[in-house]
């Protein structure tokens, strides 16, 4: 593991299960980094999470103007950040942002990109799709975020079996359970 420890700010709009992975890994010293700030862009109760870490938290309201949205999330994000992870966050970053962190924002998806992603394509969405089109094998994806949705370059992947009587929700959970290890593994790798 590097000496360097890692700036990283998590952005977060759900439950954040997949920031606590990463309050977990960092306080089991798997990841040597540190979280700066949790920012999300609703009221939602990941933020606890970040309260209990005593991590600073910053609500930007998605139903801000872009502008405003944008100059909220440049203010919000420390100019030295290592990795900005986008764990579980709805909201599109602005252009502005990501041309000022060229490979340094990264993306959980809950399938194996590129199938599956793209506008309107999150959360239950994306396993309902999948068991319409009887896959039988789905997964999670980090990537790197680019101008377009869920398009940027895939850095990792894991693999989930679609099982014979998967409902959207089982095989949800299923993959979540794999989005954990694989966001801070990937991570890891990265800083
Ligand atoms: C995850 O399923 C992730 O793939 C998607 O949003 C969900 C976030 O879950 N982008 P949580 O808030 O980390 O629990």
């Amino acid at each position: 593991m590097s000496t360097h420890t890692a700036k990283l700010s998590i952005l977060i709009s759900g439950g954040g299960s997949n920031l606590a992975a990463i309050i977990s890994a960092i306080a089991a010293n798997t990841l040597n980094a540190n979280i700066e700030r949790v920012i999300a862009d609703r009221d939602c109760s990941g933020k606890q999470h970040a309260f209990n870490a005593a991590i600073p938290f910053t609500l930007i309201e998605r139903h801000l103007s872009q502008a405003r949205f944008a100059l909220a999330l440049e203010k919000s994000l420390n100019p030295d950040t290592d990795l900005i992870v986008l764990a579980g966050f709805l909201s599109i970053i602005p252009a502005t942002i990501i041309d000022k962190y060229p490979k340094k924002i990264i993306n959980l998806h809950p399938s194996l990109l590129p199938k599956y992603g793209g506008m309107g394509m999150y959360g239950m969405k994306v396993h309902q799709a999948v068991l319409a089109a009887g896959d039988s094998v789905s997964g999670c994806s980090v990537h790197y975020v680019d101008n377009g949705v869920d398009t940027g370059e895939v850095i990792n992947q894991a693999r989930v079996p679609v099982l014979a009587n998967d409902s959207p929700q089982t095989l949800q959970q299923r993959i979540q359970a794999q989005e954990h290890p694989l966001l801070v593994n990937t991570i890891a790798k990265l800083i």
